[in-house]
């Protein structure tokens, strides 16, 4: 288990050096893993051309990493629990050693199918422990993993599957979700037909719904492992090999694969974990993020393992079969960390404290949430009661580009304040800039959250599009990092997140493009254009408001059908993430003389705060403003 910091002496000393040589810092952090052959150089970094390298020149397997380095002492200690969407089938755990074995075989199977070294290997699979197995197996053997949310429409896999070149697609017959069974094959074999990469495809038998297998294709998880080797030597990997993409939202175009290489995250993961949560051997941690988000890959997957936890991994929802399910699984399994977002939170909030009441939840030491800003309502509900004022909470600030937590409290050595991530981790630089990119310094000040020095897990480029990347982070601000997110110093110098400042939603701690959202929209037959903006929601955090100019033969439909139908296609073309909470129709949308749609307007009405709209003179026609406050039913 790594070292970890105890004290919040201890905090300022490892920060301070962190910051005065990160090279010194982050050698010492990083000679507690297994290397085949170590780095010659820590870092080597440009932010003008985003060419980041950490750890230059050493040789690992992060597989290596969780088993071989622990299997020693770790064997018998139970790596993952899995409790399944349905309480009454019985819990599945698996040992490191059965891990590892499992690990191995699928690995073996992967290479039996043709899969090598630097292949991309999209997975879109349940949140049982074969996604797991999948990730490991092809970090095992070197291939690149692109986990996809199973929730996401046959389109946008197939769009992911096609800009990674995916050769071979991991999935399930059907997923668990509630009491709904989701034919998730069918979503697969929908998408293949406009991919032209995939090879093979192993389908893990789950819910026993029928499904097509195609002859040469298609394999079942059972029978491709049946008899097969549990060794597998790992392949060596170089520091700055590609470990895995992962598709995420931006504030313009399609969803960009943000790359993540092996040795930086390796080392950046597994350091935040064991000192954020202070995970101690005995704990039990349980993540309720899904694989196909950035926190089930770093906080269910990579870190927790590289420290040899035990991980619950958990099916279904917070909800079923009842509203308790969250407490029920947290008294079952005698969970000690307990991380989750805030919208799960504002739920599970509406259905008061009895729910609670009625589960021993004392085993539980500490608190975590991610994904969005959580409300101080919601912090203080979770600390009191779930948390019955004795675990700390930490509100973790990140991103998928950057690979693991940046700002947060650590767990019981940071005093926390409500609705504050707090301090950043050691190693992260964090600066605040106006819009024209004036550095603000000094506490009390707002502004543009930027990084100025590199981390290991930074993300190293956008998959086959470098020049994105570049232009998205790095292009805003000069020399800097931008992270697309507002933030406050407050005088205590704690960082407070204030929220998206691009054109990206947070839906319930899922992250949605403006553009995304339109494009769909806008693929509607009946519709001419769109302008989609995120307004404040109760439980999500953000809800989708969509402003729609239809053709003119939608006049002949019902708006409600229409609405519905609205929300058919963006499920078709996204996902049911992405539909809209209010379709508005419009007959223009407010415009600037240079044909910019000003959102700022759009947002407003959205919010119901018509009182300031500021100035409307620059538009090309001011009394579209008018029409659309009508429509939403509000007077000025
Ligand atoms: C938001 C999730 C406030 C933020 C790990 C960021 C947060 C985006 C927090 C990244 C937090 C994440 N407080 N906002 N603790 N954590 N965010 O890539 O806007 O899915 O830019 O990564 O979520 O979302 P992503």
């Amino acid at each position: 288990m790594l070292t970890k910091i105890n004290t919040l002496s201890g905090y300022l000393y490892e920060y301070q050096k962190s910051v005065a040589n990160p090279e010194d810092f982050w050698d010492s952090v990083a000679q507690q893993f297994y290397w085949r052959k170590t780095w010659d150089k820590v870092v080597e970094w440009n932010f003008e051309n985003l060419d980041v390298k950490w750890f230059i020149g050493g040789k690992l397997n992060i597989t290596e990493n969780i088993f071989e380095r622990n299997l020693f002492t770790l064997g018998e200690k139970t790596a993952i629990i899995f409790e399944p969407n349905d309480p009454n089938e019985p819990v599945r755990k698996l040992t490191y050693k059965e891990l590892y074995e499992e690990v191995c075989r699928f690995a073996n199977v992967l290479l039996a199918n043709g899969v090598r070294k630097g292949d991309r290997v999209a997975i879109y699979m349940p949140m049982t422990p074969e996604a797991a197995i999948a990730m490991l197996a092809c970090a095992r053997i070197g291939a690149i993993h692109s986990v996809v949310f199973a929730g996401f429409s046959a389109s946008s896999l197939a769009d992911r599957i096609n800009d990674a070149q995916a050769k071979m697609v991991i999935t399930s017959d059907g997923n668990f979700r509630g009491a709904k069974t989701i034919e998730v094959k069918a979503v697969v074999d929908e998408a293949l037909q406009s991919c032209t990469s995939v090879e093979k495809v192993i389908v893990l038998k789950r819910t026993n719904t029928p499904v097509q297998m195609q002859a040469g294709r298609d394999i079942w998880w059972h029978e491709a492992v049946q008899g097969g080797s549990v060794q597998n030597k790992a392949e060596e990997m170089d520091s700055e090999d590609m470990l895995f993409i992962l598709y995420t939202s931006g504030s313009t175009g399609k969803p960009k694969g943000v790359v993540h290489t092996t040795g930086g995250y390796m080392v950046y993961t597994a350091y935040t974990f064991r000192n954020v949560f202070q995970y101690e051997p005995q704990d039990i941690f349980w993540c309720t993020a899904d694989v196909g988000w950035v926190t089930g890959h770093s906080y269910i997957v990579y870190g927790p393992l590289l420290n040899g936890a035990t991980v619950v991994m958990f099916e279904g929802v917070p909800t079923y079969p009842d509203v308790d399910r969250f407490w029920a699984v947290v008294e079952k399994h005698k969970v000690t960390h307990l991380y989750t977002a805030p919208t799960a939170i504002r739920a599970l909030m509406a259905y008061g404290t009895e729910p609670i009441q009625k589960h021993d939840l004392s085993s539980l030491k500490v608190l975590g949430t991610v994904g969005e800003p959580i409300n101080e309502e919601a912090w203080h509900w979770y600390y009191n009661h779930v948390g019955k004022g004795n675990c700390p909470v930490v509100d973790t600030w990140w991103q998928t580009e950057t690979g693991g937590i940046m700002i947060s409290p650590i767990a019981g050595v940071t005093p926390t304040k409500p609705g504050y991530a707090t301090l950043p981790m050691p190693g992260i630089q964090p600066v605040i800039v106006d819009n024209e990119g004036r550095e603000l310094k000094g506490n009390n000040v707002e502004g543009n959250l930027c990084i100025k020095f590199p981390w290991p897990s930074m993300i190293r480029t956008t998959y086959g599009d470098h020049e994105r990347a570049v232009n998205t982070y790095f292009k805003t601000f000069k020399g800097l990092y931008f992270t697309g997110d507002g933030v406050k110093r407050d005088a205590d110098g704690y960082y407070r997140i204030l929220g998206r400042v691009d054109d990206v939603i947070n839906v319930s701690g899922h992250r949605l493009g403006t553009a995304e959202v339109e494009n769909a929209i806008n693929s509607h037959p009946l519709v001419i254009e769109s302008a989609v903006v995120g307004y404040p929601h109760e439980i999500k955090g953000q809800g989708i408001y969509a402003y729609v100019i239809l053709d003119s033969a939608a006049k002949e439909h019902d708006p409600e059908k229409l609405k519905q139908s609205l929300l058919t296609t963006v499920t078709k073309v996204i996902g049911p993430i992405a539909k809209p909470d209010v379709i508005q129709f419009v007959s223009c949308l407010p415009k600037t003389r240079s044909g910019k749609i000003m959102r700022r307007i759009l947002r407003k009405v959205a919010e119901k705060d018509i009182s300031n709209l500021g100035d409307t003179t620059t538009l090309l026609d001011p009394t579209v403003v008018d029409e659309i406050i009508e429509g939403a039913g509000l007077r000025q």
